[in-house]
């Protein structure tokens, strides 16, 4: 089948990687020397390259189009695409749609409040911040004071004047990705999966799009049956709504001593979640993202590896804030068992070169997690140019 993909980072050069291995032509919208290898490079909007190009799927990476409705519009048309409608995708475009979802179908989550403009009444612990609308990881707060958290409050009605707020309490315990495929109505689980969301090792400094994920992760089998009861139950609930979910639900969960509490959800695959994912599902990808939109996945059960997997995420200097360019000298050589996804690399007269932010991603497969590390970090290694960094305690 003719594939097209829409989104240029390192999750949809895994999900590139994924389709082509299966036999399937693909096309892409974005420019991304790490997708070349996998397909052809054809620009334009996508319901008009779908349409022209005969394309028999299309593959929708990242949330933004989702929110604004490119699955509505090539539906419309008739041309199958994965992922979920405008509607559906509230579910990340709106933490206040989420969290009110969440008490209609007592989903466990943390207790909130919204803040709008004119009723800003503040706890007396400092709650987590949260701006309404998408940020690209940008708009959630994790504040230690109450004069922290009100200059976080500033902070998010500044970025989005005409929105609301929302507070929740401050939960601790280890994060874990829950991502499944739904057609509307089943679920089908994706391994459990781990993101590194903080710049440094130790889970210090800012909060980026994610400097690593490993897959899969050893959750004590209660808490991973609650998490996905949590994306039936979600699913279920849209359904009864009227608001069907089609694509791919990641629930961001805390394991708190209570049990999981669902953080967000976010209505695509993660990056860096992905590059692992993909590496361990073993299956043609593609009758499962064409019957999620056709309204009946192919299956119960997904097709797995029996192996581990660990992304590392390699970034140029000064990741999250500056975006600093640089010439890539050296690159290791991808395997059956190394992966490297291009995230923020293009080509030029003189070479490949990083253009900041998350460069690669470099995704080692193995038999235990601590040989999955360490084929990630030793090709890691090899990686260089000026700037180059990396956390070093990915899946520890
Ligand atoms: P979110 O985009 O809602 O997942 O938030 C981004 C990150 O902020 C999460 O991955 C957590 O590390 C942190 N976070 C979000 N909500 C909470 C909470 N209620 N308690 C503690 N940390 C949180
Ligand atoms: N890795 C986190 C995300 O994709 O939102």
């Amino acid at each position: 089948m003719r594939v097209l993909l829409v989104g240029g980072g390192g999750r949809e050069c895994a999900l590139g990687r994924a389709i082509t291995r299966h036999g399937h032509e693909l096309l892409f919208g974005s420019l991304n020397p790490g997708l070349s290898r996998f397909g052809e490079y054809v620009p334009g909007e996508p319901e008009e390259v779908a349409h022209s190009h005969d394309v028999g799927l299309v593959v929708v990476g990242p949330e933004a189009p989702l929110a604004a409705g490119l699955v509505d519009r090539l539906t419309a048309r008739g041309i199958p695409a994965f992922g979920p409608s405008a509607a559906a995708a509230r579910l990340e475009s709106s933490k206040i749609y989420t969290k009110s979802l969440a008490v209609r179908h007592r989903l466990p989550t943390a207790r909130s409040q919204v803040l709008t403009r004119s009723d800003r009444t503040l706890p007396t612990e400092p709650w987590v911040v949260k701006m309404d609308g998408l940020a690209a990881g940008k708009g959630v707060w994790v504040p230690d004071t109450l004069a922290e958290m009100h200059a976080a409050v500033e902070a998010a009605f500044a970025l989005q004047p005409d929105g609301s707020v929302l507070i929740e309490e401050r939960l601790v315990g280890p994060e874990l990705s829950v991502l499944g495929l739904s057609d509307g109505e089943r679920v089908v689980m994706l391994p459990p999966a781990r993101d590194h969301k903080r710049r440094f090792d130790g889970d210090l400094g800012p909060n980026t799009g994610g400097m690593g994920a490993v897959a899969p992760v050893a959750v004590p089998s209660g808490a991973l049956v609650q998490c996905h009861d949590v994306l039936r139950r979600a699913v279920a609930g849209m359904a009864a709504e009227g608001c069907p979910f089609r694509g791919v639900l990641y629930g961001g969960f805390m394991l708190t001593a209570d049990g999981p509490r669902l953080l967000e959800f976010n209505v695509r695959f993660g990056d860096p979640e992905c590059q692992p994912l993909m590496a361990l599902w073993d299956e043609d990808p593609v009758p499962w993202f064409l019957g999620a939109a056709q309204g009946r996945l192919p299956g119960e059960r997904l097709l797995v590896r029996d192996a581990h997997a660990c992304c590392v995420v390699v970034c140029g200097e000064g990741y999250p804030e500056g975006r600093e360019e640089a010439r890539i000298e050296s690159l290791p050589d991808e395997r059956a068992d190394l992966l490297v996804d291009h995230a923020g690399t293009t080509l030029r007269d003189d070479g490949l070169w990083a253009t900041g932010g998350r460069v690669l991603g470099i995704t080692g497969v193995a038999a235990a997690p601590h040989l999955a590390r360490s084929l990630a970090y030793q090709a890691a290694g090899e990686v260089s140019f000026r700037g180059a960094s990396w956390r070093m305690d990915i899946g520890r």
